[in-house]
């Protein structure tokens, strides 16, 4: 069997474009390069160090429960019998980005998608796709958790239905996963920590986040999130704040076919919006934000 493909963004004169893939690959762990383990050993060592006390505990300990450590790429299957053992869930490679169904199937059945490349030395910083430091490294700690490893297969079973239900129910349930999943904070005993994958993997927002004044930090609320736009080409405007992963999986419980109905006859808001009735935690100064390109 050769090596699956990678499966990237194409460049066109209309900037990045996504392109999809649907294949369930078997990691090929001897194909990487000893630059593809440098540069897992780089972004590792670097944003461990950055988010001892800035990444909430419950990341920061699944990952060592994991046995995922800097000294190489690690292997699906090794991980998938301690994560298996705790949550039941099942890592799967994957070739790049997949279209929303299939993505949402995989969660609602406990699988979670993991690109098998890694970036290019070049893209140590960014780069606009998810590849294997963002998803490892990124989103697989926290579903040894068992409250958030529940709440990832109900929003799966979520997605399959509103998917089902149209584009606009789409979009407001992938703002609640952008703002949570992606690019959650959550407030503990110690003050505001990240529990996003978003923000966990890039060294620059795991900073900003935190420390800018220029952000909104905002207190969770299911609707308001599903309301909300967000950014797609900048650090975000605003960041929602949880108390627990117990409160992510209470709001996600009932169905959400009303809460539909009812966002659609109001429109939604702006990234960086404060609202009446908002619990704030920080009104952000503004600084440096777009006027346009909210998505
Ligand atoms: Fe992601």
């Amino acid at each position: 069997m050769g090596t699956p493909n990678r499966i990237e963004n194409l460049m066109t004169d209309k900037g990045s474009v996504p392109v999809y893939t649907t294949a369930v690959v078997e990691q090929p762990w001897d194909s990487y390069t000893e630059q593809d383990h440098a540069t897992w050993r780089t972004l590792f060592q670097r944003q461990r160090e950055l988010l001892v006390g800035r990444a909430c505990d419950e990341f920061l300990a699944s990952q060592d429960a994991m046995g995922m450590t800097e000294a190489a790429i690690p292997k699906f299957a090794e991980l998938n019998e301690r994560l298996q053992a705790a949550t039941g869930w099942t890592l799967v490679g994957v070739e790049g980005l997949l279209p929303e169904l299939t993505f949402f199937e995989h969660l609602a059945n406990r699988r979670f998608p993991v690109t098998w490349w890694i970036r290019r030395p070049e893209q140590l910083d960014y780069l606009s796709e998810p590849d294997l430091f963002h998803d490892l490294f990124g989103h697989v700690p926290l579903l040894m958790n068992p409250v958030f490893a529940d709440y990832m297969e109900a929003y799966g079973k979520g997605g399959v239905k509103a998917h089902a239900i149209g584009p606009d129910a789409l979009a407001q349930l992938t703002r609640l996963y952008w703002y949570t999943v992606e690019f959650g904070l959550i407030d503990t005993k110690d003050g505001l920590r990240i529990y996003g994958s978003g923000i966990v993997s890039s060294k620059g927002e795991s900073i900003h986040c935190l420390d800018s004044a220029a952000c909104n930090r905002i207190g969770f609320d299911l609707e308001r999130v599903m309301r909300t736009r967000y950014r797609i080409d900048t650090f975000q405007k605003t960041y929602f704040v949880i108390d627990s992963f117990q409160q992510l999986f209470d709001a996600t419980g009932p169905d959400f076919s009303p809460i539909y109905a009812r966002l659609a006859q109001q429109p939604s808001l702006p990234a960086g919006d404060v609202q009446a009735g908002d619990r704030v935690f920080q009104k952000g100064t503004g600084e440096g934000w777009l006027n346009d390109g909210d998505v």
